[in-house]
């Protein structure tokens, strides 16, 4: 595991999403308003628009990130739309909380 600062855990209130770039990765790292963190990859598999733009969302016990360009919603746990016109999954890395600093490993994509 390869695990980079992405951005600051300050940085990001509960319940935003925030652009991250880590080894030439674009990410949007959101923090859930149930206290996790997750890292996607930025950008939406529709028409590439960047997820770092999107609203953060809960229903019942998922919590979502919609895309600003066309609506799609992604389940932030595993990457994979929950709506169209998105279809295919985005990757998904593993985060680890360490202090403020918010560690991304880009190598273990999901
Ligand atoms: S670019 Fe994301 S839904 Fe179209």
């Amino acid at each position: 595991m390869s695990l980079q600062v992405a951005c600051k855990a300050s940085a990001v209130a509960s319940g935003a999403v925030r652009r991250a770039v880590v080894d030439n990765v674009m990410l949007a790292i959101v923090h859930a308003p149930d206290g996790q963190w997750y890292a996607l990859a930025g950008q939406c598999s529709h028409m590439g628009s960047s997820l770092a733009g999107g609203e953060v969302i809960v229903d019942g016990d998922t919590c979502l990130l919609r895309c600003p360009g066309h609506g799609a919603l992604f389940d932030v746990a595993t990457g994979r739309p929950t709506t169209g016109p998105a279809f295919a999954p985005i990757a998904t890395y593993p985060v680890v909380l360490d202090g403020d600093a918010v560690l991304v490993d880009v190598e273990g994509v999901k």
